[in-house]
C-alpha cells in the first residue's frame, strides 16, 4: 500500500483552497470533513472559539474514504483562537487507531499553528511525519503555493511514492475562487 489520502476541514474556504491544491498536484484523493450543525454568522464563529477554549470534540459528518485504507493522511485545517479547529479535533480522535502516517497542514492569519501541532501529537501519541504552517494570505493570493506544493512532494518522498512530475501552474491554479 502505498497510497496518501488528504482530509481537510475549512470553514470559509481557505483550507478548501489548500487542500484542492496539494490533492490534485499530487493525485490525492481529497475528503471534507463538515460540522453536523452547520456554522455560519456571529453565533458560528462564537462556537468556534468556544470549541477552542474548551477543547470540544464538535459531532462531524465524514463521507470520504477510510483512513486506514491509506499509507499517509494528510490532514489540512485552520486555526481557531489559537487551537485547532474543533472538527478537525474530532476527526483525530475518533481515527487516531487508523492513521498509519500523519502529517499536518495548519491555515491561519498569525498565530497557533504550533499549538495544533501539539494536540496531533497528544491525541495521535506520535508526532506527524511533516508539518507545515500557511498564513491565510499566502493560500489566497498564491504566494504559499509554491511550498504547498513542495511539501506534497516532500511526502511523497518520504513515503516512497514517486514524486508527482512538475507541471507549471496555471492561471487557474493561482486565481480560483475561494468557494464558501
Ligand atoms: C472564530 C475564528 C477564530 C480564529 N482564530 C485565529 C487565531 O487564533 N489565530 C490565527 O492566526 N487565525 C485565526 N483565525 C483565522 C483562521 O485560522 C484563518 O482565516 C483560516 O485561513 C481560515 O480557514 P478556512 O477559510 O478554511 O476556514 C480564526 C478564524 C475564526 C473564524
Amino acid at each position: 500500500m502505498n497510497s496518501t489520502l488528504v482530509v481537510f476541514y475549512s470553514y470559509s474556504g481557505t483550507c478548501r483552497r489548500a487542500a484542492q491544491l496539494l490533492a490534485s498536484h499530487c493525485g490525492w484523493p481529497l475528503a471534507e470533513i463538515r460540522d453536523a450543525r452547520p456554522r455560519a454568522g456571529f453565533m458560528g464563529d462564537l462556537r468556534c472559539v468556544l470549541d477552542s477554549m474548551l477543547r470540544r470534540r464538535p459531532a462531524i459528518r465524514y463521507e470520504g474514504a477510510a483512513p486506514a485504507d491509506f499509507d499517509a493522511v494528510v490532514i489540512v485545517s485552520p486555526i481557531w483562537a489559537y487551537q485547532m479547529a474543533g472538527p478537525m479535533r474530532t476527526f483525530l480522535a475518533e481515527n487516531a487507531g487508523r492513521l498509519r502516517r500523519l502529517a499536518q497542514v495548519t491555515v491561519m492569519n498569525a498565530a497557533g499553528a504550533s499549538n495544533a501541532v501539539g494536540e496531533a501529537t497528544r491525541l495521535l501519541q506520535r508526532a506527524p511525519v511533516l508539518t507545515a504552517e500557511f498564513l491565510t494570505r499566502e493560500i489566497q493570493d498564491g504566494s504559499g503555493t509554491t511550498r504547498l506544493l513542495a511539501f506534497g512532494e516532500a511526502l511523497a518522498s518520504a513515503s516512497g511514492t514517486q514524486a508527482p512530475p512538475h507541471r507549471a501552474l496555471t492561471e487557474a491554479d493561482i486565481s480560483q475562487p475561494i468557494t464558501h
